[in-house]
């Protein structure tokens, strides 16, 4: 782990005030390869490999639901806390797939789960779970609440053209989940640990470069994923770059004292170019993107569930998140683990 510079005025003024204490994932039992898709669609593992990274991504089954999922993961991150799903004042949940257009998918976990208080859902595409984060964090440092899951759930696997090669290829199912609890004394120490900053961006001029047609709107419209892949790219790169250095020098820190990087798993090629960019070495950034795919919102947490589980990020540990998509949004979240 790398020492942390000496605390400036802004991290003072950005003091932690809630703890990611336990985090928890859920994949849906079937595997699909690259392999298996060019049965069904004119592609080949060896393009999707070279483009992407991409090398199988999990597909939901009829019954798992994104709040099916959100619940598994969600009881995961309880599990993880030692906390009772009692304990839990709300629910912000991150997602572009609700089970409905209302209620909202977070209001279906809370059922499940037997908890109380508030729950909605934030809708920021792939920027979802940092969004989701943002809110949370800030509703504990408001005191409106002192234990507050945050889900990052996508089956989008139910809005994919399965006929159209440039987006079915890219996309997976899962969920991840964080339970963000409001510090208390025995949390506190030389090193501040905690959600450090929060940074959120939109340009809604850029809406038409990725979106979900049909819906509510447009009724006549089949309701799948629409994306200009080359436009998203070259936004996506410099955005998170900058999302990362603006968190850093919001907490007048530097790359070198981030111990791990948990991009949003697009696809390697933008997570590769967002690290040299930074000037990271390949070995402190969280890759899941070849097995997982992309899975939207659920992609950080899910990333970071990974490498929790596996020991590389451990407690202490300085760990920067970034997110870009439809809307365009896009933001990062530095975390003290
Ligand atoms: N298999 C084989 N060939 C394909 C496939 C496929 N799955 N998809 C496209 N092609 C073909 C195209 O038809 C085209 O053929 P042509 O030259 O005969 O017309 C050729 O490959 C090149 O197509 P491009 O779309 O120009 O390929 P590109 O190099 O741009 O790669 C990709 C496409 C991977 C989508 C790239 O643009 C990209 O990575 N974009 C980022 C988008 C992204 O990751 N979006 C995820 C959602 S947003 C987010 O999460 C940040």
């Amino acid at each position: 782990m790398n020492d942390m510079m000496s605390p400036s005025p802004a991290v003072a003024t950005l003091a932690p005030c809630s703890i990611l204490a336990g985090i928890g994932a859920y994949l849906p039992a079937r595997v699909v390869t690259n392999d298996e898709l060019a049965k069904t669609v004119d592609t080949s593992d060896a393009w999707i490999r070279e483009r992407t990274g991409i090398r199988q991504r999990h597909i939901a089954g009829p019954d798992e639901t994104c709040a099916v999922m959100a619940t598994r993961a969600a009881e995961a991150a309880l599990a993880d806390a030692g906390v009772a799903a009692t304990e839990v004042d709300g629910i912000v949940l991150g997602t572009a797939t609700p089970d409905q257009a209302f209620p909202a998918t977070a209001v279906r976990v809370q059922g499940a789960l037997g908890c109380g208080g508030f729950a909605f859902d934030v809708s920021a595409a792939c920027s979802g779970f940092i969004y989701a984060l943002s809110v949370a964090d800030a509703m504990i440092r408001a005191g409106q609440a002192r234990c507050v899951l945050v889900i990052g759930a996508e089956v989008y696997s139910r809005i994919m053209n399965w006929q159209d090669r440039g987006t079915c290829v890219l996309f997976g199912d899962g969920a991840g989940a964080v339970l963000l609890r409001a510090a208390t004394p025995a949390d506190g120490g030389a090193t501040p640990r905690g959600v450090l900053s929060t940074h959120l961006h939109a340009q809604g001029a850029l809406g038409d470069i990725l979106y979900v047609d049909g819906a509510v709107g447009q009724p006549d419209k089949p309701g799948h994923l629409v994306m200009n892949g080359r436009e998203v790219f070259r936004h996506a790169v410099a955005h998170l770059a900058g999302a990362v250095n603006e968190a850093l020098e919001a907490n007048g820190l530097a790359i070198a004292d981030v111990d791990w990087l948990v991009p949003h798993q697009a696809n390697m090629r933008i997570i590769d170019a967002v690290g040299k960019r930074l000037g990271l070495a390949p070995e402190r950034v969280v890759v899941t993107v070849d097995r997982h795919a992309n899975t939207s919102a659920a992609s950080i947490p899910l990333a970071l569930a990974d490498a929790y589980a596996a020991g590389r990020i451990r407690r202490g540990q300085l760990v920067v998140m970034e997110a870009l998509g439809g809307g365009l949004t896009w933001g990062s979240a530095l975390v003290r683990m």
